[in-house]
């Protein structure tokens, strides 16, 4: 902290160093959630943000929030290739390069994998997987015009282990660890470096479907859903959207300038172990 000159604060938001000044992410999924704590905390850090998402009106809200100097909102389904292409044109277009893609969106389906129709099967694979992977195709060359950056995908816990019921997710998150493998050795010479993030439950509207209800009182699901996890993962709670926000802006700062093809997991010490008392 810098100490104060002639009684003037001079700890103003712009005379700080931010973690990511200069820099300019594209974030998928970004209207709500962990891709909402991303955008907010990456902007805090100095980086200007390209918010993409189907959640229009969220996510325009939010980029008007944030204001249009730091922020932009862009409808992408990360399923289309084509519309990507046209939001990594706008993007360029807005702020003049991106050198930094946090491949956030996703979508989870409950079912068991004998009676998983096909179409909800193919659904997933679409969003989680295939969005990825036009991500790193779509943005990657542009992070390499810029002279190199970051990508972080978001996987997940059951990216490392099985978890019933949600098999086809489970599937796409695993194939999501093979992508930021690869791409991390393809893209090095690029200067580009690719990891993931592996969340365990995280309160958000995917693993707390109440939050979408505006009659429900979200304090008390979010103590519900404290409680099943007290159970299940050592530190005895769900996880927070900016705690993930937090290993996101690591991944994507020069404090992780020599990491690269890595799954971070952050789940409350979940994956540990199995736990008998
Ligand atoms: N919440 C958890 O417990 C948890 C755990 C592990 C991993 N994850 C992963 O974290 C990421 C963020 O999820 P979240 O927890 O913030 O949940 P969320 O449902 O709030 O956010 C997901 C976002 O992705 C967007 N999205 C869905 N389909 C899309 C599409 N076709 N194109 C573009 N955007 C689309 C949604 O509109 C939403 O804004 C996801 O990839 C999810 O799989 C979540």
């Amino acid at each position: 902290m810098t100490e104060p000159l002639d009684g003037q604060d001079i700890n103003h938001q712009e005379d700080r160093m931010g973690k990511l000044d200069g820099r300019v992410v594209f974030i998928t999924g970004g209207a709500r959630g962990q891709g909402e704590q991303e955008a907010r905390l990456f902007v805090a850090e100095g980086a200007r943000v390209v918010i993409t998402d189907v959640l229009d009106e969220q996510g325009e809200a939010l980029a008007k929030e944030l204001g249009p100097e730091v922020a932009r909102y862009l409808h992408l389904d990360v399923s289309r290739e084509e519309e990507w292409t046209a939001a990594v044109t706008a993007a360029k277009d807005a702020f003049g390069s991106v050198d930094g893609l946090v491949n956030n969106a996703g979508i989870l389906r409950f079912n068991a994998l004998v009676d998983t129709p096909l179409d909800e099967f193919m659904r997933v694979v679409q969003v989680n997987q295939v969005g990825c992977f036009l991500g790193i195709k779509t943005v990657a060359p542009e992070i390499g015009a810029a002279g190199g950056g970051t990508i972080v995908n978001t996987a997940s816990y059951t990216a490392l282990t099985g978890m019933s019921a949600v098999g086809t997710y489970a599937a796409t998150k695993h194939a999501i660890l093979g992508l930021t493998r690869v791409a991390a050795m393809e893209l090095a010479h690029l200067g580009i470096r690719v990891n993931a993030v592996c969340p365990g439950a995280i309160d958000t509207a995917m693993s707390n479907p109440a939050q979408l209800d505006p009659t429900a009182d979200h304090a008390e699901t979010s103590a519900a859903l404290d409680d099943l996890y007290r159970k299940l993962v050592p530190l005895g709670r769900v996880g927070k959207p900016e705690e993930v926000a937090a290993l996101a802006l690591f991944l994507s700062s020069q404090d992780s300038s020599y990491i690269t093809g890595q799954p971070f997991v952050i789940d409350g010490g979940w994956l540990a172990g199995v736990s008998l008392f």
